[in-house]
């Protein structure tokens, strides 16, 4: 399909980026907060980097916020860390944690830049953890629904939307990467459990803030990655079918309907997997009805149908050399490949703007609810150049294609109000901390020697800022 004219995008249309906060603040032990289970894991095991001061946003986020001013943006997605608002079992809010966030989303209004605010981002309080087992046990719903009501208490009045629990679906898919199974004895039957669980604490949030926020909204952000079949061949689109499934559509299926889908019932069936779901879990998550649906998407994928004579697992590419990703093969289900049309990272990640496009219709045609993307983004090894600067061509030509492809979703006619990607400055890759750069703005670090910090605006904050000037027409 051909268009006569650029896309045009929405009048008020969010322009922005996007941050967790175990990633950027840094700060880990100071102004009240107390540890986190990801702390723990940066500090300690490898691949992962130190999180102890990241991107120091926590000491710089007056500079943050300037420097995102002066680029045009207006909207900035951040997340509250629950370890530095509420420290301890004891419910007591830390004042210095909460002054820092009301601090932060002043100086966001001030600047004209909405605040989005995710309420959970891979941290789970060690306390949470040692009182309650973390996601594993179902007391956590109430302690998570007495966090949320409390962000939503102090900070409603000037922040209207809020995001739920970042890339559930991914934290289940690769539990042992994002911290999700710890101590489990039998993972893939207890993460549906876990899963459950997860899904209750998401719709108490969205109950929660529609009862407390006045005009606020609420959504999930999902990990999206759109699978395609890998060829004609119908038993590869099945394939795709199954993929699609099992990383994502049952996550979204529930978040929209407030019920389990029969794929996922049958599944579990098919596997003797019986989680823990009482009637009066369903009528909550019926109640839950979501505003609109806050997309993550990075890539697409490739799926075929699987080869039935061995299992092969996922194996992430942590070393950010080009193949060192594992592609998955399980019988009964799926395999996924590398796709021939597109590029790569240098963590095998397919490098697709079509795939923008592409996700936005299907979430549309499935879900018909508005969208934002809340990430996107693309990880790079970088260095600050000798004029200060750095000349992030590929970025730019990613950020380009991807938000050409949001912009001809529009032009199909999905609604989308957004785009947010990862990340404003660099701050810290789930896996590769600062050796895998996302930033429109480079900060002065690296994960081996601790430097002076500073932030220098890279050659695509300045693209970036002149897109969003023009409302996202001087490309
Ligand atoms: C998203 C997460 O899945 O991907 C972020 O929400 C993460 O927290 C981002 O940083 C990029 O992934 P990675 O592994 O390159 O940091």
């Amino acid at each position: 399909m051909k268009y006569k004219t650029n896309p045009v995008f929405p009048k008020g249309f969010f322009w922005g980026a996007s941050s967790s906060a175990w990633q950027v603040e840094g700060a880990t032990l100071e102004g009240g907060r107390t540890s986190a289970i990801i702390d723990l894991n940066s500090q300690t095991k490898k691949p992962y980097a130190d999180n102890s001061i990241a991107a120091d946003h926590y000491h710089h986020y007056k500079e943050d916020v300037q420097l995102m001013k002066e680029c045009g943006f207006t909207s900035y997605r951040f997340s509250i860390s629950w370890s530095r608002l509420i420290p301890k079992s004891d419910r007591k809010v830390n004042k210095e944690g909460a002054t820092f966030y009301d601090n932060l989303i002043n100086a966001l209004v001030d600047a004209g830049i909405t605040p989005i605010i995710t309420l959970y981002h891979y941290d789970m309080p060690c306390w949470v953890e040692e009182k309650y087992g973390g996601w594993s046990s179902r007391e956590i719903i109430e302690e998570f629904d007495y966090y949320c009501r409390t962000c939503f208490k102090l900070y409603g009045d000037k922040v209207k939307y809020w995001l739920s629990i970042n890339e559930q679906n991914m934290q289940i898919v690769y539990g042992d990467w994002l911290g999700v199974s710890k101590g489990c004895k039998n993972w893939e039957k207890d993460k549906w459990d876990i899963n459950h669980i997860m899904n209750l604490c998401h719709a108490k949030a969205v109950i929660a803030c529609h009862e407390m926020v006045v005009d606020g909204k609420i959504g999930p952000v999902p990990g999206y990655v759109p699978i395609y079949p890998y060829s004609c061949n119908p038993l590869d689109q099945i394939a795709a079918m199954n993929a699609e499934e099992l990383t994502q559509k049952i996550w979204n299926d529930t978040y929209v309907f407030g019920k389990y889908n029969t794929f996922i019932k049958n599944y579990w069936q098919a596997h003797e997997i019986t989680p823990d779901i009482r009637e009066e879990d369903l009528k909550l998550m019926e109640r839950a009805r979501i505003d609109f649906i806050a997309v993550n998407c990075y890539r697409s994928d490739v799926a075929k149908d699987p080869d039935p004579s061995y299992v092969q697992l996922i194996g992430l590419n942590k070393s950010g050399i080009k193949g060192d990703f594992t592609y998955p093969n399980i019988p009964g289900e799926y395999a996924l490949t590398r796709n021939p049309f597109v590029e790569v990272t240098d963590w095998d990640w397919h490098i697709d703007g079509v795939c923008m496009r592409y996700s936005l219709r299907y979430l549309w045609d499935h879900y018909h609810l508005p969208m934002i993307i809340t990430e996107a983004g693309y990880g790079a090894h970088e260095e600050l150049n000798e004029y200060g600067t750095v000349n992030d061509v590929e970025r730019i030509h990613y950020l380009r294609d991807y938000i050409y492809n949001v912009g001809l979703a529009i032009q199909d006619g999905v609604d989308v109000f957004g785009f947010n990607p990862w990340s404003f400055t660099d701050l810290l890759s789930t896996g590769n901390g600062m050796a895998k750069r996302y930033g429109l703005v480079f900060v002065n670090t690296t994960d081996n020697e601790v430097r002076d910090l500073k932030r220098y605006k890279k050659q695509s904050y300045y693209w970036y800022s002149r897109l969003i000037r023009s409302n996202g027409t001087d490309w």
